[in-house]
């Protein structure tokens, strides 16, 4: 069944259908629920208007009529509580085959990273028919990463990734725009996603594909800051291993222990106080202010590049 498309922004798949089931439900319930309103009021107005031959005096309660009253609106919020609720999951759990793709957000440009590709500003080229993962953050202010088509819409927060995730399906190009007030030129901040069949997307990979990769320049940040200095064999610094460090578990001196992903990464350059390694009790200088977002995204692909193929 097709719903209608006229008012809503147009769908390159994804979530667009759930969200917009969601929104005509909610939409229908509320104009059903108004309309039932507006009908009792007016006969009720009618019916107990002044000098009318009814009854004027208060009816007896009813237990029956009670509970239905309750239950009703109970079972309404319930469906719709779990209708929502399954979906935000959904869009809260990006697969783990997800390509990845990093953002960064500053006044006022969007920029797009990935491992195995080129470097894009204001424009996003994905395939179609696969789970693109976003790991997102802001070099500045509040940006909010928003595509009509897809029904998405994720803020961007300076200091934190957040990561989101979209399948689109429909071949073509959408909108982006930043749906967060950012500053005078606000409602510049806009982008295209272009979304390709596979194999043009494998052909624009290949024709675009500027060296180095994103994982090679991290590679090139890896030894300017002089992190190879005390993180590779033979030095005389005692440091961790960064050898098949991205996804693995990492044990913390507090006797906790997190997953290494592209967050505990960023938080282990520039905030290096915040969760020590376990057995290791010098604590590596704080890189922050010294290493930008989109330096630190090339050092977790290069990080990420070494655990799959650890030298
Ligand atoms: Cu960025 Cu508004």
């Amino acid at each position: 069944m097709n719903l209608p498309t006229a008012i809503l922004p147009p769908d390159a798949g994804g979530f667009a259908k759930p969200v917009d089931w969601l929104f005509w439900g909610l939409t229908g319930l509320s104009a059903l629920v108004v309309f039932g309103l507006v009908v009792v009021i007016g006969f009720f107005l009618i019916k107990y208007r002044r000098n009318s031959p009814a009854t004027h005096t208060a009816a007896e309660t009813s237990i029956g009529l009670e509970i239905t009253w309750t239950a009703i609106p109970l079972l309404a919020f319930t469906v719709i509580f779990a209708l929502g609720a399954s979906t935000y999951l959904k869009m809260a759990s990006p697969p783990d085959d997800a390509l990845e793709i990093y953002v960064t957000g500053r006044q006022w440009m969007w920029e797009f990273y990935r491992d195995d590709g080129p470097t894009e500003l204001a424009q996003l080229h994905v395939p179609a028919g696969t789970p693109i993962r976003l790991t997102m953050i802001s070099e500045d202010v509040i940006h909010s990463f928003y595509v009509p088509a897809l029904r998405m819409k994720h803020d961007l927060v300076p200091g934190r990734y957040v990561t989101a995730w979209f399948e689109a399906e429909k071949p073509g190009t959408y909108p982006i725009y930043c749906a967060e007030y950012c500053g005078d030129q606000h409602s510049q901040m806009r982008g295209k996603l272009v979304v390709m069949p596979p194999a043009d997307y494998a052909r624009w990979l290949e024709q675009g594909n500027a060296k180095p990769t994103l994982a090679a320049r991290g590679q090139q940040l890896y030894h300017d800051h002089g992190c190879s200095g005390c993180h590779e064999a033979g030095s005389t610094v005692h440091a961790p291993s960064l050898n098949r460090l991205y996804g693995s578990v990492v044990h913390i001196q507090d006797g906790t222990s997190v997953q290494a992903d592209a967050a505990y990464i960023r938080d282990s350059i520039l905030l290096p106080q915040k969760q020590i390694v376990a057995g290791y009790d010098d604590v590596m200088p704080s890189f922050d202010g010294q290493i930008g977002e989109d330096d630190l995204f090339a050092l977790i692909a290069y990080l990420k590049s070494r655990a799959d193929n650890p030298r």
